[in-house]
């Protein structure tokens, strides 16, 4: 494309937080090569054993509170306050469920996969911000039930969050980059395939080509710390 972007689309997955030092999932020696998802990432594992289950989000929750953004994250925070200070928009949606960009400068960051920062009432719906272990002994500062608090992630048979807002700002851009995703999980697999039958440019940020790389106009290999903020920059960004 020529000129900088004046809405960009970007879609994150876990290799944008792998440098930060947290998991990805489907590479080798990653979260669901080592741990089984349907006994850990399901409403029917909550149901049948919500101990295991919630222990495992702690020891992830722990994780994320330890980590540190990295040089993808801020720059993905500067191209969104440049954008932003030309009358553009850069939205971002990610898959990651930690709060890395925030913590690096973004100021709208779409979370599809929910929030691991935050709690779930299974009674009455609401959300909490939480950053403490989760147990069957808490009770929902809401509505006082106890027992019932899950973290306030998507879980493998549940419904991606904010689809519509995610469509609509899609169908907006005029450019998509995908970071650090391995194009295995839909919706967020299908949104290259998406830009493109609208017309819109796609670029692939990744340490290497991932399942969908046949889908993208343009690559730029490599970590995303080092490759993502080059990428952006080559856009004037
Ligand atoms: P994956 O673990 O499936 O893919 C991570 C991608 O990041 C791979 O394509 C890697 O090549 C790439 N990668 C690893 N390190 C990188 C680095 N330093 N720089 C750039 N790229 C790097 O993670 P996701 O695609 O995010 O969902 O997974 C999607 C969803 O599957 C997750 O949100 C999670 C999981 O099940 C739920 O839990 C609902």
């Amino acid at each position: 494309m020529t000129g900088h972007p004046t809405n960009l689309f970007v879609l994150t997955g876990a290799g944008v937080s792998a440098e930060s030092g947290l998991g990805t999932f489907r590479d080798r020696g990653g979260i669901w090569a080592r741990f089984d998802p349907m006994k850990l990432a399901t409403p029917e594992a909550y149901a049948a054993d919500a101990d295991t289950v919630l222990d495992f989000y702690d020891h992830r929750r722990r994780g994320v509170v330890a980590a540190e953004p990295n040089a993808a994250h801020r720059a993905l925070a500067r191209a969104e306050a440049w954008i932003a200070a030309r009358g553009g928009r850069l939205f971002l949606c990610t898959q990651n469920v930690d709060d890395l960009h925030e913590r690096a400068g973004s100021r709208a960051v779409t979370h599809m996969h929910g929030e691991l920062l935050k709690a779930r009432c299974c009674a009455c719906g609401s959300v909490t911000p939480w950053r403490a272990d989760l147990s069957r002994t808490d009770r929902c500062p809401a509505c006082f039930t106890l027992g019932r608090m899950r973290p306030d992630v998507v879980w493998f048979g549940e419904m991606p969050m904010h689809l519509d807002a995610i469509e609509a700002a899609l169908a907006e851009a005029n450019l998509f980059v995908a970071v650090g995703t391995s194009g295995a999980v839909y919706p967020a697999a299908g949104y290259v395939r998406q830009a493109r039958a609208l017309g819109i440019p796609t670029c692939e940020v990744n340490l290497e080509p991932s399942d969908n790389a046949a889908a993208f106009d343009d690559a730029r290999y490599g970590p995303a710390s080092a490759v993502l903020p080059r990428y952006l920059a080559e856009l004037g960004l």
